[in-house]
């Protein structure tokens, strides 16, 4: 709870509680700032120190040495130019592998709950350190990340500056937390959509405005992409099925239930080295039938510059992406959604609209 009208709002309502006992009002001011202090941020270290670990986080994301063959970083496939995306349907690790999905754009992890299209991790901190050991991504061996890392003379003042307590005891948790701190530190919410949101009723064209009111209203994409909220996230954080090629998978469930490993790091590697098992979706996590296929929702931020779409990267522009979200929502609903030429044509410049051009327009943050 670090929202200061949290606090307050906490404080009061603790205070409005205890006020009927007979403690003192000044007692219970004090009892209510213990238990309304922040819970889920960790302990608090000072801004500079903060400010390290941010660099140490950035310096290790585009650190290509950190992969077995020192050709790949994160960067490679969270390009900030194309908002922390790749432009392939399936990203390319180390020795050219490729993987089974879409590198999805950074820009949103501050605020996004689950992790990876099937939402198989919830901390951050854990899902940035998944890739430096999958074999199609930076293919390292289980720890060699901090070998590399201390061995990098280089390294010395930042891990020093990050975690000035830690000495000799720094760990990939440590530059797990730092690459987190990097990606939060991310500035987001910049787009035209945001100045218009902020009130500014010159940031969207007229194009734009109607295409806003399609999505929200007769396309209905807001009811899954949110639209509410300040900053809107343009996601439910849930996790959705298109309901197509569910029978080419149902034949297979029951054996590939058998090589599904447990939730972890080996899912991680199983999933992006096998395209049957990545096509579970939300199901290799829960083993629940109405997630066969399921993936989660996208954030639509920053969309247009994050093309190819879908988990897998099979859909290769914006617009057959929007065609197909129309055609197959629509089914889901059990009603056709049918858009005029003009609508579709507003509801896409909309989507420009939700552009950081800012990062589009800048080799590095
Ligand atoms: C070879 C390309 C590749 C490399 C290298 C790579 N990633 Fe990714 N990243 C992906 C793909 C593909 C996904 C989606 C995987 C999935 O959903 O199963 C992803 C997902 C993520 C996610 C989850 C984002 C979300 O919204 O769910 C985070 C966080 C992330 N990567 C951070 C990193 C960091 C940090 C590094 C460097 C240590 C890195 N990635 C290196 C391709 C890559
Ligand atoms: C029932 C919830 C739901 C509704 C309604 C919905 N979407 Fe989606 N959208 C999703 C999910 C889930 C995905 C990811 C599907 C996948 O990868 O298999 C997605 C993916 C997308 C993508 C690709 C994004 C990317 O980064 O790959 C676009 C673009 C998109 N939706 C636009 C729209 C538009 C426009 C509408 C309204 C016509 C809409 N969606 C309605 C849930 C929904």
């Amino acid at each position: 709870m670090d929202d200061p009208l949290q606090r307050q709002a906490c404080q009061t309502d603790l205070v409005n509680r205890l006020s009927t006992s007979q403690l003192a009002i000044a007692a219970c001011l004090a009892l209510a700032t213990i238990a309304c202090a922040p819970s889920d941020t960790p302990k608090s270290v000072d801004s500079a120190t903060q400010n390290a670990r941010i660099a140490l986080g950035k310096r290790l994301f585009f650190d290509a040495r950190l992969s077995a063959t020192g050709e790949v970083s994160c960067a490679s496939c969270h390009n900030p130019r194309l908002a922390f995306s790749d432009a392939r349907a399936a990203s390319q690790g180390v020795h050219g592998k490729a993987g089974t999905r879409n590198a999805p754009s950074l820009l949103q992890t501050a605020t996004e709950r689950n992790f990876f299209w099937d939402g198989r991790e919830q901390r951050l901190e854990a899902a940035v350190l998944q890739p430096f050991t999958n074999p199609v991504e930076m293919g390292l061996a289980d720890g060699a990340l901090m070998q590399r890392v201390r061995a990098q003379p280089d390294y010395r003042a930042d891990l020093q500056a990050a975690y000035p307590e830690r000495g000799d005891a720094i760990g990939e948790a440590e530059l797990g937390a730092a690459l987190a701190a990097y990606l939060r530190s991310l500035p987001r919410d910049r787009s035209d959509y945001d100045r218009h949101a902020a009130g500014d009723r010159d940031a969207l064209s007229a194009e734009q405005l109607a295409g806003l009111e399609v999505f929200r209203g007769k396309a209905q994409c807001a009811s899954c992409h949110l639209s509410t909220g300040a900053p809107a996230t343009f996601t439910d954080d849930g996790f959705h099925h298109l309901g197509v090629n569910d029978a080419a998978i149902a034949g297979r469930v029951a054996q590939l239930l058998q090589e599904l490993p447990p939730p972890g790091p080996t899912l991680g590697r199983t999933v992006l080295s096998r395209a049957d098992i990545a096509g579970l979706g939300r199901f290799a996590v829960t083993r629940k039938p109405a997630d066969l296929a399921a993936f989660r929702t996208p954030s639509l931020r920053n969309v247009a510059a994050t093309a190819p779409y879908m988990h897998d990267g099979s859909v290769a522009t914006l617009e057959a992406a929007v065609d197909q979200e129309i055609y197959y929502r629509s089914l889901k609903h059990g009603r056709p959604i049918s858009l005029t030429v003009a609508e579709r044509r507003q509801l896409l410049a909309f989507l420009q609209a939700l552009t950081d051009r800012d990062y589009v327009a800048s080799a590095q943050p």
